[in-house]
């Protein structure tokens, strides 16, 4: 039999129900497939084919609340969107354990946003750096002109910044336009501000503009967040000084600090994706701001205070956004902008950098102690029953039987799933 087609022209053309019938022939679907496809529950066809090309459903992903969270003086809870079990839990534990210092504190550098302006075939440029810098006013108004609304709102240009670098193609010269986005995520705002700036850049320098797009290293929009956790509230002084060693090991290792990042990731990726931003500009600006020195490190630093208490903080770029994009059509992602109750861009980075604070304290004090499969494998086991067909009480009965014998595979409770129906019927 010959092989289906992947080369599909005017797909983007079909209704939902025809692309389905497409896949269905192409992948020898099962109707009962289809028809779970077809199903996008609280989310309209119309906006889910508005957001992608070629939709043909959602992938659903569970939404849970961080609880016990306290952000500056204001408790909040907090939406989080994850696959990942016991994400949300570690953070209400960590939230619940600083409450009696106050809960986590936090700062914002302001919403500053970069777009890149890349010039090329320039014969003197250093000259052109300083040609550039004397147009400053030029250029802000050419940049300012594209967004009226923003300036309105009081965002628009902020720098002009001018970068010599060497490379394989010999020199270039790097235009930053440093644009304050406010409440936007800015990446519309400001790559329109680098297209329609750029032929008068390249004019100035006297050379070409290549690329025109922002940079996601977002290291003029900081959210930091930190807190102090009493040792009493967490176990004693053994279990500070464990999760000051896990630390670091990981300012000393980029094998751990990947791991330790990732765990902050798991907490503020989820709010990200809760809140319709964009998860991989986020997790590119973090990781990239992780090795801005030459080393990749910990976005996060741990401190015995005076007192012998645990002191963490955690500084990251948070490009987000409450207005546009999927932010301001998706309804779930009002919905959790509403639960959180923030009016600002600022307010939601601020949270969102408490919440990898959290996230990254409950795992270091798991891997410091127990270690982090105890609480995972329970949750687990839970998702692997399922997996084996256990339904209603079924599934708790063959979770805490795996977890108990320390076995916890598929084939393992579907053994025990078939013994638990044989001795019920
Ligand atoms: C798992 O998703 C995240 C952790 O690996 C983070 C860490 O090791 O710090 C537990």
């Amino acid at each position: 039999m010959s092989q289906p087609t992947s080369r599909l022209s005017g797909f983007y053309k079909l209704d939902q129900q025809q692309r389905l019938k497409v896949l269905q022939t192409f992948a020898n679907l099962e109707e009962s497939t289809l028809n779970h496809l077809a199903n996008t529950g609280n989310t309209h066809f119309e906006l889910v084919d508005r957001l992608v090309e070629n939709a043909v459903g959602v992938m659903n992903v569970p939404l849970g609340i961080a609880t016990n969270l306290r952000v500056d003086g204001r408790d909040v809870l907090v939406p989080m969107a994850t696959e990942e079990s016991s994400v949300i839990a570690a953070v209400g534990n960590a939230a619940r354990q600083c409450r009696d210092s106050g809960g986590i504190f936090t700062s914002f550098s302001g919403s500053l946003m970069i777009a890149q302006v890349q010039l090329v075939n320039v014969s003197d440029p250093w000259a052109a750096r300083a040609r550039l810098l004397e147009q400053r006013e030029q250029i802000a108004a050419i940049c300012n002109a594209t967004d009226p609304l923003l300036v309105k709102l009081g965002g628009g240009f902020r720098e002009l910044e001018i970068r010599l670098l060497d490379s394989r193609s010999g020199p270039l010269l790097i235009v930053h336009l440093i644009i304050d986005t406010r409440d936007a995520m800015g990446a519309n705002a400001v790559n329109s501000m680098a297209e329609k700036a750029a032929p008068a850049l390249a004019r100035i320098a006297g050379g070409q503009h290549h690329l025109r797009i922002l940079s996601n290293l977002a290291d003029r929009r900081l959210a930091r967040a930190r807190a102090v956790w009493h040792k009493d509230a967490i176990g004693g002084a053994d279990v500070a000084a464990g999760i000051l060693l896990a630390a670091h090991f990981a300012e000393a290792d980029p094998y751990r600090a990947a791991t330790h990042n990732k765990g902050i990731m798991n907490g503020i990726s989820a709010v990200t994706l809760a809140t319709g931003n964009d998860t991989r500009a986020i997790e590119a600006g973090a990781h990239a701001y992780a090795a801005r020195n030459g080393q990749y490190q910990p976005l996060s630093r741990f401190e015995l205070t005076a007192d012998g208490d645990i002191s963490g903080s955690l500084e990251v770029p948070l490009a987000l956004g409450l207005v546009g994009g999927a932010t301001k059509a998706h309804p779930t992602a009002q919905a959790c902008l509403a639960i959180l109750g923030v009016s600002s861009a600022e307010e939601l980075a601020r949270i969102v950098a408490a919440v990898g604070l959290a996230q990254n304290f409950s795992a270091l004090k798991a891997l410091a102690t127990t270690g982090i499969q105890q609480g995972h494998m329970a949750l687990h086991a839970q998702n692997i029953a399922l997996a084996a067909g256990a339904v209603g009480d079924e599934i708790e009965q063959l979770a805490r039987a795996m977890v108990e014998q320390k076995t916890i595979r598929q084939d393992f409770a579907e053994q025990l799933l078939a013994e638990l129906r044989n001795s019920t019927s």
